[in-house]
């Protein structure tokens, strides 16, 4: 059974009596019993006092359309599609892709509590707990096609560092081609996700994780360090931040279909992580050292080798600090 109404009643962080819980749900109290069990799957610290009842300790900040829009400024919300926001969704690229297909597609954006398969590169997990990241996802229509969007991964990854740095975020890096680091540890990543014609109209689906808390959670399948904002910056609004964000997105958005990556360069370039520094990008079984020198004209990474200077792009390379 679906527990969102449950979640949003005890949202508030206030004790609720099982009486209280089970006429608003319409349910018994033995059934809400069991919903509230329910809840230790989703990590949330649910807590019951006899004679008081239940309440999820430090509540919830959950999403909220109308809240988001109401703090979009009017340029943004008028450039924003449609925006849902799910308690619980596969993947929100999924639900994203399933906008395309209904023909909800330019700049549609939709936000999820939780994903029960949210996915990075190469079919990765991405570790979606309820209702304390971010998982975002939004369509955006190119008339291009694929092969004028490489960069595009890195562009995005600047719009999610420019609302960081807007909300106070200080020392936040890029790690090519699509991470979002902060003291070396991972702090957020980028899917993009591409459909229709690579040479004519196509769609991109920019998905964006950001870790707010994620404190308490079962971490331990992550295979890299991470951190959160709230480790960072101690709490947040995560309303206000959607917002922050699909600005920056759309500014983006613009700014690369205007001008190109090739105009966003410097200031990527400004919170490369690796810049100058000794790597090893793997290439499928292939490993490759040298000394990285920033990205070229276009997003793709460049390599200072013994043989000379290489120029790696996106699929299915992967960027590493050298060893020792
Ligand atoms: P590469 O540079 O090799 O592409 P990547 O960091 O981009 O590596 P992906 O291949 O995209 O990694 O896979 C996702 C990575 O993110 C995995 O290492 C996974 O364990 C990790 N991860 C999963 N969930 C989270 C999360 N919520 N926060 C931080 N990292 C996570
Ligand atoms: C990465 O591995 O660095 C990319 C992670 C991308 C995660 C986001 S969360 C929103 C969207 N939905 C997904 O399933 N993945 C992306």
């Amino acid at each position: 059974m679906d527990n969102s109404v449950l979640l949003t009643i005890l949202a508030d962080g206030e004790f609720h009596s099982g009486e209280e819980l089970g006429a608003q749900l319409g349910i018994s109290r033995a059934a809400v019993w069991k919903q509230l069990h329910k809840l230790e799957v989703l990590e949330l610290p649910v807590e019951s006092i006899k004679g008081r009842g239940y309440r999820l300790v430090g509540g919830l900040d959950l999403l909220k359309v109308d809240k988001i829009r109401g703090l979009l400024p009017e340029a943004v919300a008028s450039n924003l599609g449609e925006l849902d926001i799910y308690p619980l969704v596969s993947s929100t690229n999924d639900a994203a892709a399933e906008a395309i297909r209904v023909g909800r597609g330019r700049n549609y954006c939709c936000l999820a509590e939780q994903q029960s398969a949210g996915r990075g590169r190469r079919g990765r997990d991405w570790r979606s707990p309820f209702g304390r990241n971010i998982y975002l996802s939004m369509v955006w229509e190119f008339q291009s096609g694929a092969a004028a969007l490489e960069g595009l991964s890195l562009s995005v990854g600047l719009a999610v560092v420019r609302a960081l740095c807007s909300l106070g975020v200080n020392g936040a890096g890029l790690k090519w081609p699509n991470d979002i680091l902060h003291d070396n540890k991972k702090l957020a990543g980028i899917l993009l996700e591409m459909q229709g014609d690579p040479a004519g109209l196509c769609q991109v689906i920019v998905g964006v994780g950001l870790n707010v808390n994620l404190q308490g959670c079962d971490t331990g399948a992550i295979t890299q360090p991470w951190t959160d904002l709230q480790s960072i910056v101690g709490k947040l609004d995560r309303n206000q931040l959607v917002a922050i964000l699909i600005g920056e997105l759309l500014k983006v958005q613009l700014e690369f279909t205007r001008d190109g990556f090739i105009h966003l360069r410097a200031e990527w370039c400004q919170f490369d992580v690796f810049a100058g520094k000794q790597v090893r990008v793997q290439l499928g079984d292939n490993y490759i050292e040298g000394l990285a020198r920033g990205v070229d004209a276009s997003g793709g990474l460049v390599l200072e080798t013994d043989a000379g200077e290489r120029v790696f792009r996106g699929g299915e390379v992967s960027l590493r600090g050298a060893l020792g």
